[in-house]
């Protein structure tokens, strides 16, 4: 660690699973799905899994630790100038969490996972599979939501190219090892760079609550008992 150096816990497990589950999910769905009719039942079952974990994660934004939290990471139009600058100067962040920046990637990745799961529920294939909630609506409009499904997924590719090339920049050109850190939870930041915010972390348990409660929720939509 170098003079001037801390280092500071800022991501909470919670976080970390959703994060690597998430990065699994995300390249078995890309898989499954280019893979034919024969992977489809495991590309909805995938599926399902990232949306109960994106609807936890949004939940864990209200209710988690600090840096889990959208209010500690949703800033200020001044706040992502200021943090363009200090990524162009590739001088060290100061920020614990995300950066202002990252803060609104993190918010585009959820909401595109969103779009992607949500729409795949209604999406069909022209053969012989359809999404859970297929027969709610018309053919037509299942149609158009299947497009959508197909094209935010290159969206959604194109994202995610941003995200790995953003934090592989930080490893770069400011020798911050941000990746090492989504695994550890633990940052190397400069001394000063907390700037008083003490992180606070929530329950795990509250953790397992809220993904058991989301879990409920996506099997209620798909499998619909009642
Ligand atoms: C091997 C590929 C990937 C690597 C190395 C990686 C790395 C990281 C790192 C280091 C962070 C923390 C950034 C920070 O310190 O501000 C992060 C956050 C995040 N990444 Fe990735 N990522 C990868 C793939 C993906 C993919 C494919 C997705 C989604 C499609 C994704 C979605 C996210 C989200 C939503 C967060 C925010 C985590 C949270 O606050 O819960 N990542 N990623």
């Amino acid at each position: 660690m170098g003079a001037g150096e801390t280092q500071v816990k800022v991501w909470d497990v919670p976080v970390r699973l959703f994060h690597w589950l998430l990065v699994l999910l995300f390249a078995f769905m890309f898989f499954s799905g280019k893979s034919g009719s024969e992977w489809i039942e495991w590309h909805m079952r995938a599926g399902y899994a990232v949306l109960a974990l994106v609807l936890f994660r949004i939940l864990w934004g209200f209710a988690g630790s600090t840096h889990a939290r959208f209010t500690s990471f949703l800033a200020a139009p001044s706040a992502c100038i200021e943090c363009m600058k200090h990524l162009l100067a590739r001088k060290p962040s100061p920020y614990p969490g995300h950066n202002p920046l990252g803060g609104w990637m993190v918010l585009v990745l959820l909401l595109a996972l969103l779009v992607q799961t949500g729409t795949g529920l209604f999406a069909n294939d022209d053969l012989l599979s359809n999404g859970p909630l297929y027969d709610l609506i018309s053919k037509a409009t299942s149609d158009q939501l299947t497009m959508i499904h197909i094209w935010n997924f290159n969206l959604l590719l194109l994202l995610a190219g941003a995200h790995l090339i953003a934090v592989l920049y930080h490893a770069a050109f400011m020798k911050e090892n941000l990746i090492g850190a989504m695994f550890t939870g633990v940052k190397r930041l400069p001394a000063d760079a907390a700037g008083g915010v003490v992180a606070r972390f929530a329950s795990p348990w509250l953790a397992l609550v809220l993904l058991a409660v989301t879990a409920l929720a996506v099997y209620l939509i798909v499998k619909r008992p009642f």
